[in-house]
């Protein structure tokens, strides 16, 4: 069996179809080329007939994309398949990936359907979307609770038909690591034909055990792992590509298995994701946290200082976190900053770099300590620059036993706007003078306040989703001061409206 594992990377499918990550088609192709420098194999890159946003960005992630496969993803349905097969056209190597489920539940209580009629839906769909593309994967929806013996059958039946890749998803994240990989061992044992394909893992992270199950399915067999950067994905996310690909490379005399990833790039690219996909980063996530290399007790820090390899078992510089970071401060030039923004993964205009730099050094000047977080936030607010209504102005009236009052002043494509208003609190208040001006009915669906990292002088980030018109609209916003934080995400959220509305 080869020694090379396939990194397939769903982060712009699977980990996008979280509320709150959605990208545009430019930072899609911004994060589809970042996977592309950090060497994945298959980017599957939307889910093209769910929405023409989805459909846009496969054709334009294709047009991009240089050498690695892209994918997209189709119900085991003829229309979905022919919307895929168009999505692509512009791809240099185009998979089209179908399934169906093959649980008990899912034939049953989704589909309302029967084993025998579940393979020849698999089947004819396989069949259809070679019709278009040599390169088809199938996936068994929620193969982690299906049965192996009938799972065996299935898999059997559309290899036959053309499948090139047989993904078996662990939808639920329900399987223990030694049931999934003998799961895979029984495909292995039982399927015949099985090495014409190539089998692949694609498992949910709901009991913590994702990166556990891939690897058990590695072990067993299985050349392709379906990752996201960060982990993301939908409810507890999937495995994370980080996560899998450093096992591989430090266990590799156990386990014997490479993949093509230049891991120097995991950690700008992990940086990326997490700042275009509003998603922060847990502090002890492994291998990207920004615990994961810190040492902070002690005994682990003599020792770390003794000899490395005492308390660390990876160096941090093959993930590219470089040890010898320049520390930002007030005092620090242009340069240190474009190097910073760099490292992490941001390659900016000289304009946009000038912009950038302007607001670091007032954020500087509140803040000694600039970390990573606030960079990527700085990053993020130049692109803000870019709605069509922005802050010009607010002032805040608050405290104890006081009412709270806002000034707010807009700037909607041009044109300023004043409204004052009073408020159970001063983001209230704000809130209620920006509505004055905007004129919309919208009511907050969620609001959550966070502090990026630490200390009373730290940036508060604030995620808010709006309700208008029947549709959702997520808007994030980070400043020092939580009250602006707060009405630039509102802001954020509203210039997603329609322009027409
Ligand atoms: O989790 C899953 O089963 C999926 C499939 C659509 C591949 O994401
Ligand atoms: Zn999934």
């Amino acid at each position: 069996m080869s020694d090379k594992l396939y990194i397939f990377d769903t982060t712009l499918r699977d980990g996008e179809q979280v509320p709150g990550c959605q990208l545009n088609t430019v930072e899609k192709i911004e994060v589809a080329k970042a996977l592309q420098e950090l060497g994945v194999d298959i980017i599957e890159a939307g889910f093209p007939i769910s929405s023409p946003g989805d459909f846009e960005s496969v054709v334009e992630i294709s047009k991009a994309v240089t050498w690695p496969t892209i994918c997209a993803l189709t119900r085991a349905v003829q229309k979905d398949i022919d919307v895929a097969a168009e999505s692509l056209k512009y791809a240099k190597k185009g998979r089209i990936h179908t399934g169906i489920g093959t649980s008990y539940y899912h034939i049953y209580k989704k589909l309302n359907s029967n084993p025998e009629a579940i393979i020849e839906r698999a089947v004819e769909a396989v069949k259809y979307a070679k019709k278009y593309v040599e390169d088809v994967e199938f996936y068994a929806e929620d193969a982690g609770r299906t049965d192996n013996e009938y799972l065996a059958k299935v898999v059997e039946a559309v290899i036959k038909a053309g499948a090139t890749v047989v993904n078996i998803p662990d939808t639920t994240g329900y399987c223990l690591p030694q049931e999934f990989g003998e799961k895979i061992k029984y495909l292995h044992e039982n399927v015949s034909g099985i090495h014409k394909a190539i089998i692949s893992t694609h498992c949910h992270n709901d009991l913590g055990m994702a990166t556990a199950n891939t690897v058990s399915g590695i072990i067993n067999g299985a050349r392709q792992a379906e990752v996201t950067i960060n982990g993301i994905g939908e409810r507890a996310g999937n495995t994370s590509l980080e996560e899998v690909v450093m096992i591989m490379k430090s266990r590799y005399k156990v386990l014997g298995i490479k993949t093509g990833i230049n891991t120097k790039n995991i950690y700008r690219t992990s940086r990326l994701v997490s700042t275009l996909m509003n998603m922060p980063v847990q502090p002890n996530k492994a291998i990207v946290g920004r615990n994961a290399f810190a040492h902070s007790s002690g005994i682990h820090q003599d020792g770390v200082l003794k000899h490395r390899e005492n308390y660390e078992i990876m160096d941090p510089v093959d993930v590219g976190i470089n040890e010898s970071v320049i520390l930002l401060t007030a005092r620090s030039g242009r340069a240190a900053l474009k190097h910073r923004l760099e490292i992490m993964g941001y390659k900016l205009s000289k304009e946009k770099l000038d912009e950038i730099y302007e607001e670091f050094l007032k954020l500087a000047d509140k803040k000694k300590d600039i970390r990573d977080d606030d960079i990527a936030l700085l990053a993020g607010d130049a692109r803000r620059k870019e709605h069509r209504i922005k802050l010009d102005f607010l002032q805040v009236l608050t405290g104890k036993n006081i009412v709270p009052a806002a000034i707010v002043r807009l700037d909607i494509a041009g044109e300023k706007f004043d409204a004052t208003s009073t408020g159970n609190g001063p983001v209230d208040a704000a809130i209620k003078a920006v509505k004055q001006i905007i004129r919309r009915q919208v009511s907050i669906e969620e609001f959550l306040v966070q502090a990026i990292t630490r200390g009373s002088d730290d940036i508060g980030k604030v995620h808010m989703q709006i309700q208008y018109n029947d549709s959702i609209y997520n808007g994030f916003g980070a400043h020092t001061d939580i009250v602006t934080a707060s009405v630039e995400a509102f802001l954020d959220a509203v210039n997603k409206f329609p322009v027409s509305q």
